[in-house]
This record gives structure tokens, C-alpha cells and sequence, in this order.
């Protein structure tokens, strides 16, 4: 297998098949970042061994499957805490062809939040359930229970709620990215049927007010995907929801059937309404282009081609 690392924003490719991101953000806490790309990688060749065996939601499925299970990013077991120090987990996931999505919020028991919005998805007929009924479920379907807080999350919790601006933090969400350094992890793929799937899985924003709920578990905020276009958000919930930026991207692209700059546009949006260090979103559209693209200091993705070629991209500068 090959892995080729490149700077900054998009790339077009012949025949890549899925997509991942580790979340945007400044890294800043984070020193090790051969670990963020060897989760990158692993999550990358679990989705490529779907593609084999799966469909789209498999592949989506498993490639967070891994990186929920990392402990090093924000999800699954790595997921940071809230303003109380306790962790509340959501998660998406959606079929391109059906528009059938399934959902959890402020989930506490799975380990793997998007095992139960995949569960959602295809053995219910609703589209988000959350809170104390989502983990009934999580139990009454037999998935792994959550260990409870990873020592890193509680140690990246004591140092925030250390800082004497804390309130101001909290308050002004907008901040937040800048100060906690990474958010939430996505997927997109387009399986051999050319079904396309989005999915994504979050601690949510450190420091959220207890409760909170972002953009992860919201069709078309923080995940979306049609035949034609899957996008998977990363950033301040609040900035996402508010512009559906998700589904944004899909309505400029039924336009101009153009990834690049569908997503560059649905940016510059963002930059123009609420200014840098807030969002990030990957894509992939029915012709198998695809693009990542962040107004954050970093955003590390990357994916995985027909021919196991892995390209990594948007690590933060050391
Ligand atoms: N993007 C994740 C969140 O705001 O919760």
C-alpha cells in the first residue's frame, strides 16, 4: 500500500471510494500527529475492506467504527467533555439512494455511537432518537457499553476549565474551535453500486452546556447525502445547523455538478457570515471526485482509491 501526504485543501483523483476526516480545528493539544494519521489509515483500509464484502453504509460504518475506537479523536471513546465532565455522544448516518438516515443524541452508553444510528436507520422507521431512549436501545440491542471518559479527555477537560476565560468560552461558542482543537469524525463513501453514504460521530463542542445537542445527529447540518453527493461537516454545531451547510453544499452542486466548487462556495459563505476557525467538510460525488476543505488551522483527512492508494492531507503545521 501506498500513502502519499499533501498540504491543505482538495485533490481530484481517478477512482477514489471513500473518505475520512479526523475533525477541524486548531491540534493544538494534540502533540503526536503520526497517531492521528495511523487512525486515518486504519480507518481508511477498514472502510476500503467493506467496499469488498459491503455497500456504502458499511463502508461509512466501519471506517468510524475506527476512529471512535482510536481514544485520540472526538468520538467513542476519545469524546471530550462536557461542561460538567461528563461525556454525551451523537452520531448520523444516511443511504444516498433512499434518503434513509438514522440518528442519536446525547447518547452515554454505546461505545460506538454510529452503531446505533446505523440500527436506526435500518431496523426502525425513525430518523433521530436520543437521550436516556436512545441508550435503552443501545442495551436492548446488546452494543458495547462506553468505559466512561478517556484520561486524555479529562485532562484536556481540567486544563479548559482552567482558564480563566472559561464563562466567555462557553458563552461565545464561536471560540471554541480555536480553544479546544479538534471536533468530530466523518466519513463519506460511493460503494460499487454507486451509492453514496455520509456519516458522522462526536463528544460534541468541550464544554457544552450539558444537554446541548450540534449538528452531528441533524440531516443535512452535519451529515447528507443524495445519488448524487455525500457531504460529512466538522466545526461549531451551532455555525452548522444554522446554514444546514450539509445540505447547502448539495443544493449548489445540483447547479453546477461541481464538488470543488460547490464546497468552496458553501466556505466562503461561512467565512463571509461568520468569519475563520469555525467548520470543515469532506465530500465525494457520483463521479468519484472529491475534496476536503476547512477555514480551521487544520483539518487531517484523507482517502483511500480503487487501487489502495491513501492520500493524507490538511495535517497542522510542526
Ligand atoms: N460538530 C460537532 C458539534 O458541534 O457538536
Amino acid at each position: 500500500m501506498k500513502i502519499v501526504f499533501e498540504k491543505g485543501g482538495g485533490s481530484l483523483m481517478s477512482e477514489p471510494i471513500l473518505v475520512v476526516h479526523a475533525g477541524a480545528g486548531t491540534w493544538k493539544n494534540v502533540e503526536d500527529i503520526n497517531q492521528i494519521v495511523n487512525v486515518l489509515k486504519d480507518s481508511l483500509e477498514a472502510g476500503y475492506n467493506s467496499y469488498r464484502n459491503g455497500n456504502c453504509l458499511d463502508m461509512v460504518t466501519n471506517a468510524i467504527e475506527v476512529m471512535e475506537n482510536s481514544g485520540i479523536l472526538n468520538a467513542g471513546l476519545g469524546s471530550t467533555l462536557d461542561y460538567s465532565g461528563n461525556i454525551t455522544m451523537d452520531a448520523g448516518i444516511v443511504d444516498g439512494n433512499s434518503l434513509k438516515a438514522g440518528a442519536v443524541a446525547a447518547v452515554v452508553y454505546p461505545k460506538n455511537p454510529i452503531r446505533l444510528a446505523r440500527f436506526i436507520l435500518e431496523k426502525t422507521p425513525h430518523l433521530l432518537i436520543v437521550g436516556q431512549y436512545a441508550d435503552d436501545l443501545a442495551k436492548k440491542i446488546n452494543l458495547e457499553k462506553h468505559p466512561g471518559p478517556s484520561e486524555k479527555s479529562v485532562e484536556l477537560w481540567k486544563k479548559l476549565k482552567n482558564n480563566p476565560n472559561v464563562e466567555n468560552f462557553v458563552l461565545e461558542r464561536i471560540n471554541a474551535a480555536k480553544l479546544i482543537g479538534y471536533d468530530t469524525v466523518g466519513s463519506v463513501a460511493i460503494d460499487k453500486d454507486n451509492c453514496l453514504s455520509s456519516g458522522v460521530s462526536t463528544g460534541g463542542v468541550s464544554l457544552k452546556l450539558p444537554g446541548r445537542v450540534g449538528d452531528s445527529p441533524i440531516l443535512g447540518a452535519g451529515y447528507y447525502a443524495n445519488k448524487k453527493i455525500a457531504i460529512a461537516a466538522t466545526g461549531i454545531g451551532e455555525i452548522i445547523m444554522a446554514t444546514l451547510l450539509s445540505y447547502k453544499v448539495s443544493e449548489i452542486y445540483e447547479k453546477n455538478e461541481n464538488l470543488k466548487d460547490s464546497m468552496n462556495h458553501a466556505i466562503d459563505e461561512i467565512n463571509k457570515n461568520f468569519g475563520k476557525d469555525v467548520v470543515g467538510i469532506i465530500g465525494i460525488d457520483y463521479k468519484k471526485n472529491v475534496y476536503g476543505i476547512y477555514n480551521t488551522e487544520a483539518m487531517p483527512w484523507g482517502y483511500i482509491t480503487l487501487d489502495r492508494k491513501i492520500v493524507i492531507k490538511g495535517l497542522p503545521n510542526r
